[in-house]
């Protein structure tokens, strides 16, 4: 099996919180992240496709060809967005990187048609990265609005 990857950049603003946490608690648990008008990054996402090289190409996947899938389901999404307000697949989650990346996967995962999407590494900043396999079923992204 080979193992392909793109890496793409987006900008975005976020803010961690939870609205069935008092304002306290939210502080506690979230810290700076809570500021209330949110904060920016710099994120770069990571995709990785595996599968065998086609033997009229070459590729496992051409990159140009999943640059342009990455670009149309996730970045022209999320870049220059606040991910808590302007983007509807992400309406009420909590916004971590944890979150966002399998949120992504649900979008892509069923656009990959050359080779199989293996991996998504989605980094928050140089030193953070969240890494998911897809390979859990259940993740319980949406907050409860019901609950306080
Ligand atoms: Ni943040």
């Amino acid at each position: 099996m080979l193992y392909v990857t793109k890496r793409v950049e987006f900008s975005a603003s976020h803010r961690l919180f939870n609205p069935t946490f008092s304002d306290e608690r939210n502080d506690e648990v979230f810290d700076k992240c809570n500021n209330f008008f949110g904060h920016g990054h710099n994120y770069v996402l990571e995709v990785t496709v595996c599968g065998l090289p086609n033997p009229e190409t070459g590729y496992v996947i051409d990159l140009k060809k999943l640059k342009r899938i990455i670009n149309y389901e996730i970045v022209d999404k999320v870049d220059h967005k606040h991910l808590n307000y302007d983007v509807a697949f992400l309406k009420g989650i909590i916004p971590t990187a944890e979150n966002i990346v399998v949120t992504f996967w649900k979008l892509l995962e069923n656009k990959i048609d050359d080779g199989k999407l293996f991996k998504m590494r989605l980094y928050e900043s140089e030193d953070s990265y969240v890494e998911y396999f897809g390979d859990s079923v259940n993740i319980p992204l949406y907050l409860n609005s019901e609950s306080k």
